[in-house]
């Protein structure tokens, strides 16, 4: 492919953030009894208050096991952002980090909007200020400007397109063919993947994934010989060395269609190691290996599991439908403005 690619100067870098060790230290702990009242508690209030709860594949087990209790629904980004549309409720819960629940809010306003805590960022929204994002656009005003999901109500709205992984390939194929020139952000990686299996002419914000450039593939590349017939299977939010080594790339939900169509019976897995709970469903016979995140003897911080992502907790859940507390609210003229280029990704995904 004949990409054209260049990446911004400019960078928010993302240094303080969470240990997810330390989050989960933290929560709070049950036994089995507390925790079968705790979930009881809040199936009650879900049926109670017309909600349902729509989780991400990377939060904790019994908050997916929750929502596949109660009718609710646990998926990508993507996904999440269409079911919630489509669903009846008048309430949703959405367990993940904070761009869903404002993804949610974008698309539909007449519904109440829950998120278990507001605290839960993500390392790319941060990364990626609507400010000084505002005014690289307004640099290159040549460009389309494409955005990731994982980013705020603002910087949604001064762009033309929204984009999750599972579409990023096809949406930016699609403009480049119809002669854009693109602002692709916040994700670097993500962009430099597109780069390479497109011809589009990108231009890219320096953000990345806190969790996923944890990915080694030196150390991927140990795993593999010593199991020498898997397969890889990695995020796109991962580094080009590790994107290298990888059979299969994908949003969370094509990683799980994978897990279940391939042949291999072991499968090295670089992305948050919550998806291994619907992965495993999918595919019961497989055995599901995490991709290593350092070098033997090295740290990290995430260890394959996002701090924000860990902050969702069942008795956090319980506390917002209880008290109201942790509403998602988004200004009405930046959700109009920012429900114009959601509403395109809903358009597009809608046609592949
Ligand atoms: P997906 O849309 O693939 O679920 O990705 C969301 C995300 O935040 C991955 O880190
Ligand atoms: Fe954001 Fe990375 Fe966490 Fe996904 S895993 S929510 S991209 S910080």
């Amino acid at each position: 492919m004949n990409a054209k690619v260049e990446i911004s100067p400019i960078r928010f870098p993302v240094t303080d953030y969470p240990r997810t060790d330390d989050v989960l230290t933290h929560l709070p702990r049950h036994d089995p009894a507390e925790q079968r009242a705790l979930v009881a508690e809040i199936k009650a209030e879900l049926e109670r208050q017309d909600a349902v709860l729509v989780a991400h594949y990377y939060t904790a087990r019994e908050i997916q096991q929750l929502a596949e209790e109660t009718g609710g629904y646990i998926s990508d980004s993507l996904d999440m952002a269409r079911f919630g549309h489509e669903h009846p409720a008048s309430t949703l819960v959405v367990a993940g980090v904070r761009f869903m629940g404002e993804t949610a809010k974008i698309l539909n306003p007449e519904k109440r909007v829950l998120m278990p805590t507001l605290e839960a960022e993500c390392s790319l929204d941060l990364g990626c200020p609507a400010g000084p994002f505002i005014d690289f656009c307004d640099q290159h005003p040549d460009r389309t400007v494409v955005v990731y999901a994982n980013t705020s109500a603002e910087v949604k709205a001064r762009a033309d397109y929204v984009a999750t992984s599972s579409i990023a390939v096809p949406l930016i194929e699609h403009l480049a063919d119809e002669g854009h020139r693109i602002i692709w952000a916040p994700d670097k990686h993500l962009g430099s993947y597109i780069a390479r299996v497109t011809d589009a002419d990108l231009l890219l914000w320096n953000g990345a994934c806190i969790v996923h450039e944890e990915f080694k593939s030196r150390a991927v590349g140990n795993l593999l010989a010593q199991y020498p017939d898997a397969a890889v299977l990695v995020h796109p939010e991962s580094p080009a060395s590790v994107l290298e080594v990888a059979d299969v790339i994908g949003s969370t939900t094509q990683l799980i269609k994978a897990a279940k169509t391939l042949p291999n019976k072991h499968l090295i897995v670089a992305t948050d190691k919550g998806i291994f709970y619907k992965m495993q469903q999918a595919a019961p016979d497989k055995v599901l290996i995490e991709a290593p995140t350092g070098g033997v003897g090295a740290t990290c911080r995430s260890c394959a599991h996002c701090p924000w992502m860990a902050m969702n907790s069942l008795d956090q859940l319980l506390e917002t439908l209880k008290t109201g507390r942790n509403e998602i609210h988004v200004d009405e003229v930046v959700r109009v403005k920012a429900l114009r280029s959601t509403q395109r990704m809903l358009n597009f995904a809608a046609t592949l």
